[in-house]
């Protein structure tokens, strides 16, 4: 029986960890650089806090998680990173503490979507919840961060949309306007969209049936009915986004899939690649409501997340560092003379790392020749050489591969003499 990864889900090798190292260290940086700490909450919560905040009528609560009971209790895997933070803001009491939190999270998302290039069942994000800031300052900030972070992993081709869904008493009228706008086409609407057209209209908008796409155009605009401060909050982010020098687009018909949202939405497009309809590179925004309906206080709240997949399809290649500066090849002609050969390597190969230097040790009996053809395959700037002869008299001999010299050294003074040649030509870390 031969297993296979499950369907949806991806595996990272050693080979591409580095790539997803380098966005995460970049995102992380930037997160800090703006004041924000990391928070990992756990991978399951329960059912009833996803359907709730997120709701029960979109595609993520009515098709996508992955929910079952243990123990009594029913759990889901969590399908984004959202719900579970601000569970953990309001158990922890941390507005008591506190009056404004930034944290970020790194981790794996797991939503039962049908699988395409970009859009897995199982995904990671990259994102940042600011709890206690009504903004509008911080939300144009937070989008800021944003595609600070995609200018320093390299990408550039993408396009910001915003848009604002308004606060309680706007979206209520309007809801009440397009249920007005919708029941009279309710035969062209997709099954999903009829029967979610009386409890969640805004949905429809989001769907991605044709029929839908049909039916939603002329629909009546949020931003024709933003109530006066609903307004000025939002004219207030496009100023400071514009103050930014961040090029964005306002989006009236930008709406998301999950129903936290209240004022402020925006999302992050790639506008080349080969992603298709899997182009958001992020999405988020305001979620005023989520705190105080987990039984928290009245806490204003904003954030986003990225899709790190989808960011490393279109991050540019960088460079590669090697990964290995040192490769330690003990020599055993004689069987007689293995034990003192081998453990001079072993000794050798932990002293280097106990210094900081980056060593692997050939384990495998092989012929020198199929070593250094090996060291070179793994990049390995130096190839440490201890055989019968260096095994007696305490030494190395130490094969430099980029220069093609070869030094011999008392084993004691190696990791040393590694660290400065490292220093010296300036080749990074070691
Ligand atoms: P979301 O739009 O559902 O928002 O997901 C955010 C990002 O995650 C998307 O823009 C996309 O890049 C990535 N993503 C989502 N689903 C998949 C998938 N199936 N495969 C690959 N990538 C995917 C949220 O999750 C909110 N929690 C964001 C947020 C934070 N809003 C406020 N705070």
């Amino acid at each position: 029986m031969r297993f296979r990864a499950v369907r949806g889900m991806n595996d990272i090798l050693p080979g591409e960890a580095p790539r997803w190292r380098r966005l995460e260290s970049a995102f992380r940086a930037r997160a800090e650089l703006y004041g924000y700490g990391e928070v990992r909450t756990p991978i399951l919560e329960a059912t009833a806090l996803f359907a709730k905040q997120i709701g029960e009528t979109t595609d993520v609560v009515e098709k996508e998680m992955y929910s079952f009971e243990r123990h009594g209790d029913e759990l889901t895997v969590r399908p984004e990173g959202t719900a579970g933070a601000a569970r953990a803001y309001v158990e922890h009491g941390v507005a008591n503490k506190e009056p404004v939190s930034r944290w970020y999270y790194v981790g794996p998302m797991f939503r039962g979507e049908r699988p395409a290039k970009g859009r897995y069942r199982q995904f990671w994000q990259a994102g940042c919840e600011l709890f206690g800031d009504p903004g509008p300052v911080s939300d144009a900030e937070t989008i800021d961060l944003v595609c600070a972070v995609l200018r320093d992993v390299g990408i550039r081709d993408v396009e910001v949309c915003v848009n604002s869904l308004g606060s309680g008493e706007t979206r209520a009228r309007y809801r009440d306007a397009l249920v007005a706008f919708f029941t009279p086409k309710r035969g062209e609407l997709s099954e999903d969209s009829q029967r979610r057209l009386e409890k969640n209209p805004l949905r429809i908008l989001d769907s991605k049936d044709p029929r839908d796409a049909a039916a939603s155009a002329g629909a009546p605009s949020i931003l024709d009915v933003l109530s006066d401060e609903d307004r000025a909050h939002f004219d207030g982010v496009l100023a400071h986004l514009a103050a930014l020098d961040v090029p964005f687009r306002v989006d009236p018909t930008l709406v998301r899939g999950l129903d936290y949202y209240s004022r402020t939405l925006f999302e992050v497009k790639a506008t080349t690649g080969d992603l298709g309809a899997q182009n958001t590179v992020c999405g988020g925004g305001r979620y005023d409501g989520m705190v105080e309906s987990l039984g928290g206080p009245r806490t204003p709240a904003f954030g986003f997340a990225m899709g790190l997949e989808r960011l490393l399809s279109l991050m540019p290649e960088g460079e590669v560092t090697p990964s290995h500066a040192v490769f330690v090849v003990p020599v055993i002609d004689d069987d007689s003379a293995a034990a003192p050969i081998t453990t001079a390597a072993l000794r050798l190969a932990r002293a280097l790392r106990d210094a900081g230097v980056r060593a692997e040790l050939e384990g495998r009996r092989v012929r020198l020749k199929n070593a250094l053809s090996r060291a070179e395959k793994l990049g390995a700037r130096w190839v440490a050489i201890v055989g019968a002869k260096e095994a007696e008299a305490g030494i190395a001999s130490l094969k430099d591969l980029a220069r093609r010299e070869q030094h011999e050294l008392p084993v004691g003074d190696v990791a040393g003499w590694l660290l400065r040649q490292i220093a010296g030509d300036g080749r990074g870390a070691a």
